[in-house]
């Protein structure tokens, strides 16, 4: 512990800079205009690997953007832990929203970050947190006291779906064989109350299009006569809801995965406030399904929300038009035990079921992924709970988390491993928002406490 705090200590200028190097290179994976940054930020990554005493490093192409994977085997007989992150990032926008550039890295202070936080696309989610293990990597093998085997596998499609990831995974199930799968993409209650993330909800995302009549027309001529196919979206939309908020999509909640009032009960000791909650996002009320608290619907129960909506004239000024079309984005957050490809399913017959003669109705599903839970009796539970509280000196709550790394269901079903989420972001940060930031402290506890999970997990593995 005190070796690890000294080395970080010492290191510490280095290790920002490293990071605002990485943070420099625009990977952003949904926008095909970016695809050279992607893939230098690909080889920026094994670089970096390399350096840290990485053995093997390499990128495996794939049909998508490549894979960077790494590893130092010290001894077959030793545990294995397998690393999973992302270099790729959300695109910045808008970013009029930005305090200073995405891709120009800059150290302000912030109320919950008085140490300072890094301004960045990715900063948070999830380069500056990949990287902390990659300099916890470095430690370990300057100091010579990598206690067990570690494979690194390091994506750059997490943000579009992963995609080529599980293409990856299905292929090379001997050469990703591990004893716990490690994540670090995920956040904590707060600087002085870690948690660990136990669970993650699953994902269907699809697009609809809503058509009406062939052309744009003069909405004088031919309005309170044709449908509207914006109106009609709305309606819709509007269906999808009840006066409890509950989702009407005919068979939703079947599988869902009820939780008993101990469960609940323990659940709410959290620390939580819903004042601060407000005040943090200027609402002067909550909103959700009724009978459930705020960190319930946010974590435990399924949702369904417009991510994006659109059609007609949205310039400058008015236009007296009926659109052709209306689209919108939809994203239904799953729990266990949802099938996504199931609610992708009824969420198609039950869209196309309520609209009206006169429109035709188009869904499109775009990707998914199944929810995850993490038993916290399990040895990698155990000793990222031991970690956290040597390094923090506080015991962490497990915590279920509102989001998805839908890859994560898939790991477990191809590599048979549990995955531990050790995140050391906060709500907060900004993840896919303008001006998101990772604390210093953040970053560097993070470098702290990865060692120390490698410690406890071998000899409790013993
Ligand atoms: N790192 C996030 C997921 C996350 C953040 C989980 C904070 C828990 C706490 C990840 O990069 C992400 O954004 N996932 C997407 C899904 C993906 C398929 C685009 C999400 O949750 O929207
Ligand atoms: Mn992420
Ligand atoms: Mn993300």
């Amino acid at each position: 512990m005190d070796n690890i705090k000294s080395y970080v200590g010492q290191h510490k200028d280095r290790f920002i800079n490293e990071l605002v190097e990485l943070l420099k290179i625009p990977s952003v994976s949904a926008d095909s205009a970016y695809s050279q940054d992607v893939i230098n930020t690909a080889e920026a990554v094994k670089e970096s690997l390399e350096k840290a005493g990485c053995e093997k490093v390499e990128l495996c192409e794939t049909p998508g953007y490549p894979i960077v994977y790494g590893e130092k085997i010290i001894d077959p007989n030793l545990p294995t832990v397998l690393v999973y992150g992302h270099y790729d990032v959300q695109p910045p926008d808008p970013v009029e929203l930005w305090t200073s550039p995405p891709f120009e890295p800059v150290i302000k202070e912030t109320e919950l970050h008085p140490e300072g936080a890094i301004f960045a696309r990715g900063a948070c989610d999830d380069k500056g947190q990949m990287y902390m293990h990659v300099k916890a990597l470095e430690y370990m093998t300057q100091n010579g006291n990598l206690p067990c085997n570690v494979k690194f596998m390091i994506e750059g499609e997490e943000e579009v779906g992963s995609p080529s990831l599980s293409w990856f995974v299905e292929r090379n199930q001997e050469k990703l064989k591990n004893d716990v799968i490690l994540i670090s993409d995920t956040g904590m209650i707060s600087n002085t109350q870690p948690s660990i993330t136990t669970g993650l909800r699953g994902l269907s995302y699809v697009e609809v299009e809503v058509t009406g009549p062939n052309r744009d027309l003069h909405s004088g001529l031919y309005g309170g006569a044709v449908a509207n196919p914006i109106n009609i979206l709305a309606k819709m939309i509007a269906q999808l809801h009840d006066e409890n908020n509950h989702i009407t999509i005919p068979g939703f909640y079947d599988k869902v995965e009820e939780l008993s009032r101990e469960e609940r009960d323990e659940m709410a000791k959290a620390p939580f406030s819903l004042e601060a909650y407000k005040r943090a996002l200027d609402i002067d009320d909550v909103y959700g399904e009724a009978t459930y608290t705020t960190n319930e619907r946010n974590s435990i129960r399924p949702t369904l929300d417009v991510n994006g909506i659109w059609g007609g004239y949205t310039g400058e000024g008015a236009k007296t038009v009926i659109a052709s079309k209306a689209y919108a984005k939809i994203s239904m957050r799953l729990v266990p035990d949802q099938d996504w490809k199931e609610i992708t399913d009824l969420f198609t017959k039950h869209f196309e079921s309520i609209a009206p003669k006169g429109v035709k109705v188009k869904v499109t599903p775009h990707h998914g992924g199944q929810a995850y839970v993490t038993p916290i009796d399990s040895i990698g539970y155990q000793a990222a709970a031991a970690a956290y509280e040597e390094s923090f000196a506080v015991k962490p709550i497990p915590v279920r988390s509102g989001g998805s790394i839908p890859i994560v269901a898939l790991f477990e079903k191809e590599l048979k491993s549990k995955t531990i989420m050790m995140g050391f972001g906060l709500d907060s940060d900004a993840i896919h928002s303008p001006n998101e930031h990772f604390g210093i402290f953040n970053y560097l506890k993070g470098i702290e406490t990865i060692p120390l999970f490698y410690k406890h997990f071998t000899e409790m593995s013993k």
